[in-house]
């Protein structure tokens, strides 16, 4: 088994921190853990913002650099056809397919958020799946800096035997795993 346990926490980094820090909140619903400035701690040059969902005490980072000049982001990632490499999206679970659905619904209602794709079945087992793979079902909405984000519920789990299972926990025959 590996030692690592989970992935948990994404740091990202943003142009404004107020813009971002209020749009974490009132869109995707985080709360404010602790906000500090540059230097507040030697050796840290950079604006951290720490965010969370729940009880632990962040999931998601702020992170702004005050002696960076920001230039805008495409607004998909394979319009970023040059400079270093990215990183192409986050993603963030519901814990079922309601919430995710709900979720879809109010930030339509909103009118002011950035849709990009879906709502979207990544399956190419199910019929209603666009080919592609994972099971879940998924939109993909862009935070104030054009940073991709995922919503999900219903990612596939791995069997012993490589076999996919779907969040309704379907054995998805036909489905395999390059490493068990
Ligand atoms: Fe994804």
């Amino acid at each position: 088994m590996p030692l690592i346990k989970r992935m948990q926490h994404f740091a990202v980094e943003v142009a404004d921190s107020d813009v971002s820090i209020a749009w974490y909140r009132e869109v995707l619903g985080f709360k404010l853990t602790e906000r500090h400035a540059a230097f507040e701690v030697d050796k840290i040059p950079v604006e951290l913002t720490f965010m969370r969902l729940n009880a632990v005490h962040h999931e998601l980072v702020i992170v702004h650099n005050p002696a960076k000049k920001y230039t805008p982001k495409p607004a998909l990632p394979e319009d970023d056809l040059v400079g270093p490499p990215m990183f192409h999206h986050f993603a963030f679970e519901c814990d079922s397919r309601e919430d995710w659905a709900q979720l879809e619904a109010e930030l339509r209602a909103r009118g002011d958020v950035r849709f990009v794709r879906g709502p979207v079945l990544h399956s190419w087992v199910n019929p209603r799946g666009d080919g592609s793979w994972g099971e879940n079902e998924a939109f993909y909405i862009l935070d104030p800096d054009g940073h991709r984000i995922e919503i999900f519920c219903n990612l596939a789990t791995i069997d012993p035997d490589g076999t996919h299972r779907n969040g309704e926990g379907v054995r998805m025959e036909g489905t395999k795993t390059a490493e068990l």
